[in-house]
């Protein structure tokens, strides 16, 4: 679509865009203005036009934008108009509890299989998966087209086993190990950190709830 780069900032906004706007859709509202979606999403509308400029604008704003048309085309964005199938390393707390979470699915993100090295854990049933040795790897994604690992191991494996992994097809990591992995920049990596979520809360917690 848009040829020009678009900016990190912009990006990161889109999936709450997304997420809005399929809300919307469900509730079966057609169409929307910018000052009515800025008031449901608490920024400016002036923000919201300059981040859909970027992309051509969607449609024309006295009438205000098509919910269907707009969340079908953040969607393309996103690359959320085709499936992505997911594999899971790592069958430990974090691991088992994605599993378990179903509403990715929903988005189009398909958990297909879930491995770990411990034998203890082989075989043992979580939701729709069966965890598997690592040794399955290499022929599992293949087989099953995976494009995205998400690491749910310890950060003392997560290197090696994401270095294994590419050389296995997969071309994207889902990153909850607290460490940066040293792949090649064709491959992508979201890296995940609650805790720094929690700790950007404290700083504001602090910052706004605290005499000076
Ligand atoms: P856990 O100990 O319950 O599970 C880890 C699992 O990884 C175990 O089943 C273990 O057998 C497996 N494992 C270890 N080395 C492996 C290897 N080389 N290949 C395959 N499997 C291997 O730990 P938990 O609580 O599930 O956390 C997993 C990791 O995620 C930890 O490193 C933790 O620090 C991190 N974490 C990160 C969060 C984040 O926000 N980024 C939040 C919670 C945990």
């Amino acid at each position: 679509m848009a040829e020009k780069e678009i900016s990190q900032a912009v990006i990161s906004r889109l999936p709450r865009y997304f997420r809005y706007l399929g809300e919307l859709k469900d509730e079966g509202v057609e169409r929307i203005s910018s000052q009515d979606l800025s008031v449901l999403m608490h920024v400016t509308a002036s923000q919201i036009r300059q981040d859909f400029n970027n992309f051509g604008g969607f449609g024309q704003q006295g009438y205000g934008y098509n919910v269907e048309y707009l969340y079908t085309e953040i969607g393309k964005i996103l690359g959320l108009d085709h499936t992505h199938n997911l594999i899971i390393i790592g069958a430990g707390n974090l691991g088992q509890a994605l599993a378990n979470y179903m509403n990715f699915e929903r988005r189009g993100f398909v958990f297909e299989g879930i491995f770990d090295q411990n034998p203890a854990l082989y075989g043992k049933q979580i939701r729709n998966l069966v965890v598997q040795p690592m040794e399955n790897l290499r022929e599992f994604v293949t087989a099953h087209n995976i494009d995205i690992a998400v690491l749910c191991i310890p950060k003392t494996a997560a290197v090696a086993v994401a270095d294994d992994l590419v050389k296995c097809g997969i071309k994207a990591f889902w990153n909850f190990a607290h460490v940066d992995l040293n792949v090649p920049e064709s491959v992508e990596v979201e890296n995940v950190h609650l805790s720094d979520s929690l700790i950007k809360l404290s700083y504001n917690l602090n910052a706004n709830h605290h005499e000076a």
